[in-house]
C-alpha cells in the first residue's frame, strides 16, 4: 500500500487526497468498534448466561467486571509494546485477542471458562485504547487531526449500537437470549460470537495499513517513514523526518520520562493524561450505557420503553459524536471540553433534584423513586441531554488529547498509563453503581454532578489547546 514513487525527494510535494489517510485512521479506528462492542454485548448476554450457569448475582457480577480489569492490564502494556515493536504488531495481536474471546466466550461450558474467554477479550480491547489514538494522531495531518482522532470515539459508539442492535435481532430471532437459536446453541453464544467478525476484518486490515512513521524515525527506519509521509501526508517528508529525529533526540537528552518526573514519578504532563482520563469516566457516563435498562425500569417503564431509551441513548452519542468531528478542528479541543462540563454539571444536576426529592415506594423488597409523568419525562430528557454534552466534548476530545498531547518519546508509553487509569475509573464507576443506587439516586447522580464541576476547574486551569500544532512541538 505504501509502496509508491521512487523519488521520495527532497522539495514540497502536493497534498495528497485527504481520502488516503482518512482510510488508514478509519481502519485502525476498527479497534474502537471492537472496544465498543466487546464492553457493551454482555448487557443483552448477562440475563441468560446467569440462568444459564446458575451463577449468583456476586460471581455473575465478578465475571462482567472482571474484563474490565484486563482492559486495564492490556492498556498497561500496550504502549511499551507498541513502543518496541510497533503500532501494527500491536494491532495484529489485538485482533487474533478479540477473535479468540469471542469464539471461546461463545462456546463456554461453564460460567469460569466464559470468564477467562472475556477477560482474554479484555487484553485486546485494552491494547486497542491505546493503539488507535496513538497510531491516528501519528499518521494525521496537524489541520485534521482532531477530526481523525475521534474517529475512534465514533467507532467506539457505533461499536456499542451495533452491539446492541445484534443482540436485539439475535433474542427476536431466538425467542430470548436464553433460547436455542443455530447448531442448538443458545442466542447469548450467538451475541459473543458475532464479534468474530469485526475481529476478521481488524486483523485483515492491520495488515494492509503502513506502519507509523513516527515509530519508524524512532527504529531508525527512515527511509519506510519517508515514503508513508510522501504518500499519506504531502508537504515536505524530509523536513519533517529531520523534525521528528530532532524531538527523539533532544527528548532523549531531557529527564522527562514517563516513569521518572519530579511528581510521583510521573511527568506533570502525564498526570494531565490521568486526569483527564479519570474525570472522562468519573461523570458516570457508562452507567448510562452498562445499566440504562435497569435505570428506566426502576423509575415504572416497562422493558420494551426501557430497551428502546437505551437504543435512542446511542443513537444520540453517535449523532452527537459527529457534530464533535464537524467542530474539533475548528473551535478546538479546550472550549469543547468546557462546554461539555458545564452542559453536564447542569443536566446531571436536573437528575439528581429529579432523583433526589422524587417520592419512593417499596418495589420487590426495594426502595424505588416514583417519578411523576412530567418528572419522568425531565428525566429522560436530561439523560439524553447529558450524553449529548458528553459525546460533544469529553468523549472523542479525551481521545484525541491522549493521541496527541505527548511528545515523541513517551506517547506510547503515557497513553498506556492514562487509558489503564481510565479502565480503572471505568470499574470503579461500573461496580459502585449498584450500591450507589441502592442508597439513592439522587445521591449517585450528585456525585457525578460533583465530578463535572471539578472536571471544569481541571481543564480551566491545566489543559492547554493543542488544535492545529504539530506532534513535533508538544511538550
Ligand atoms: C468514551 C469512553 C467510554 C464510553 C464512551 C461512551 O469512549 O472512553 O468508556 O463508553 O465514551 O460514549
Amino acid at each position: 500500500m505504501v509502496d509508491v514513487g521512487q523519488n521520495a525527494g527532497s522539495g514540497v510535494l502536493p497534498t495528497p487526497p485527504i481520502s488516503r489517510v482518512v482510510m488508514i485512521a478509519a481502519a485502525a479506528a476498527m479497534g474502537g468498534f471492537l472496544f465498543g462492542f466487546d464492553t457493551a454485548v454482555i448487557n443483552g448476554a448477562v440475563g441468560a448466561v446467569g440462568k444459564w450457569s446458575g451463577a449468583g448475582p456476586l460471581l455473575l457480577g465478578f465475571s462482567v467486571a472482571s474484563a474490565l480489569i484486563a482492559c486495564a492490564i492490556g492498556a498497561w502494556f500496550a504502549g511499551p509494546l507498541a513502543a518496541r515493536f510497533g503500532r501494527i504488531r500491536v494491532m495484529q495481536v489485538a485482533a487474533a485477542v478479540f477473535f479468540i474471546s469471542a469464539l471461546g466466550s461463545g462456546l463456554a461450558w461453564d460460567i469460569w471458562s466464559l470468564t477467562v474467554f472475556r477477560f482474554v477479550g479484555g487484553f485486546g480491547v485494552g491494547a486497542a485504547s491505546v493503539i488507535a489514538p496513538a497510531y491516528i494522531a501519528e499518521v494525521s495531518p496537524a489541520n485534521v487531526r482532531g477530526r481523525l482522532g475521534s474517529l475512534q470515539q465514533l467507532a467506539i459508539v457505533v461499536g456499542i449500537f451495533v452491539s446492541l442492535l445484534s443482540n436485539y435481532a439475535l433474542a427476536q430471532a431466538a425467542g430470548g437470549a436464553g433460547s436455542v437459536l443455530w447448531l442448538g446453541l443458545e442466542a447469548w453464544r450467538w451475541m459473543f460470537m458475532a464479534e468474530c467478525l469485526p475481529a476478521v476484518i481488524y486483523g485483515l486490515l492491520a495488515f494492509r495499513i503502513p506502519e507509523s512513521p513516527r515509530f519508524l524515525v524512532g527504529k531508525g527506519r527512515t527511509e519506510e517513514a519517508e515514503r508513508i509521509l510522501e504518500h499519506y501526508v504531502g508537504g515536505t517528508p524530509t523536513e519533517k523526518i529531520k523534525e521528528i529525529r530532532a524531538t527523539l533526540d533532544f527528548e532523549a537528552t531531557q529527564s522527562i520520562t514517563v516513569i521518572k518526573g519530579p511528581r510521583f514519578g510521573l511527568a506533570p504532563i502525564v498526570w494531565i493524561g490521568i486526569l483527564l482520563s479519570l474525570f472522562q469516566q468519573l461523570v458516570g457516563i457508562n452507567v448510562i450505557f452498562y445499566y440504562s435498562t435497569m435505570l428506566w425500569e426502576a423509575v415504572g417503564f416497562d422493558e420494551s420503553d426501557a430497551l428502546l431509551t437505551g437504543v435512542i441513548t446511542s443513537v444520540v452519542n453517535i449523532a452527537t459524536t459527529i457534530v464533535a468531528i464537524l467542530l474539533v478542528d475548528k473551535i478546538g479541543r479546550k472550549p469543547l471540553l468546557v462546554i461539555g462540563s458545564v452542559g453536564m454539571a447542569i443536566t446531571l444536576g436536573t437528575m439528581a433534584y429529579i432523583f433526589g426529592t422524587a417520592p419512593t415506594e417499596m418495589v420487590g423488597g426495594e426502595v424505588q423513586p416514583v417519578l411523576s409523568d412530567a418528572a419522568g419525562v425531565v428525566a429522560v430528557l436530561a439523560a439524553n441531554l447529558y450524553v449529548v454534552f458528553f459525546g460533544v466534548s469529553w468523549g472523542p476530545v479525551v481521545w484525541v488529547l491522549l493521541g496527541e498531547m505527548f511528545n515523541n518519546r513517551i506517547r506510547a508509553y503515557a497513553i498506556s498509563v492514562a487509558a489503564a487509569a481510565q479502565w480503572a475509573a471505568n470499574f470503579l464507576v461500573s461496580i459502585t453503581f449498584p450500591p450507589l443506587a441502592d442508597a439513592g439516586l439522587g445521591l449517585a447522580y450528585g456525585l457525578y454532578t460533583a465530578m463535572a464541576v471539578l472536571s471544569l476547574f481541571f481543564v480551566w486551569k491545566f489543559v492547554r489547546e493543542t488544535r492545529g500544532r504539530e506532534l513535533e512541538s508538544m511538550e
